[in-house]
């Protein structure tokens, strides 16, 4: 990892010419380089936490993946050596979590009525604090979200959000950002598992197309 402004270098040049080694094919040499990976998740009832493990599948032909959540040192350790991070979140009030907003989702999660249990990591800090707390962040980024299935425009989502603060400190977005759906009574919708495993493998692609061209 490199810091922001920080120029990365992915080129592989030939061999040098005193080498008695066959010759390098650039394409299968570049396929030699592990990329560094960090899946870095803030969930409250662990819907992101599921989407979060789902994306890092779909990566891990890409590289090596490390998937932690924002509460864990992993998640910092891993993402100071990182090429790309892949940072996700609830949506909360049409944004990132709020100190606040987390203090009603764990109210929610006590109520005895409501099919929900908090998260172990979900106390703490969310994706917004733990963005600004970053010293180095990585030359790639990627940003997704949990929202209600309902209307964006109802909805808002955080993602954006993600990608925007990302893009502040110097990242550089190699995707859309992508919301996976709950229901009304925060239970994933059908297939989002398979949607994020499949949205983890465009992610790898955008990561190898960027660094290839
Ligand atoms: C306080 C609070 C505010 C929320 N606000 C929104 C919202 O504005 N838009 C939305 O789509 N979902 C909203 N939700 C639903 C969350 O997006 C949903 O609970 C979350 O995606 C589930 O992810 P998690 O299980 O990882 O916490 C809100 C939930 C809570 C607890």
């Amino acid at each position: 990892m490199l810091p922001v402004g920080d120029v990365r270098h992915w080129h592989i040049g030939p061999a040098p010419a005193s080498l008695e080694t066959a010759p390098i094919n650039p394409a299968s040499a570049r396929k030699a380089i592990k990329m560094s990976i960090a899946v870095v998740y803030e969930s409250m009832f662990g819907n992101t936490h599921r989407i979060a493990l789902a994306i890092a599948e779909g990566l891990a032909p890409f590289g090596v993946v490390v998937t932690a959540n924002v509460n864990d040192q992993q998640a910092k350790e891993a993402t100071r050596s990182a090429d790309l991070v892949v940072l996700g979140g609830p949506t909360h009030v049409h944004g990132m979590t709020r100190p606040e907003s987390r203090k009603e989702a764990s109210t929610l999660a006590n109520d005895t009525s409501k099919d929900l249990s908090l998260e172990a990591s979900a106390p703490g800090i969310g994706v917004r604090e733990w963005i600004k707390d970053l010293d180095l962040v990585p030359a790639l980024c990627a940003a997704f979200d949990t929202r209600v299935d309902m209307a964006r425009i109802l909805t808002g989502a955080a993602s954006g959000h993600i990608e925007h603060a990302l893009t502040k400190r110097g990242s550089r977005s190699i995707i859309s950002p992508e919301s996976f759906l709950v229901s009304k009574d925060n239970v994933l919708e059908d297939d989002e598992l398979d949607r994020a495993r499949n949205w983890g493998a465009s992610v790898g692609k955008a990561m190898e197309q960027f660094i290839h061209h």
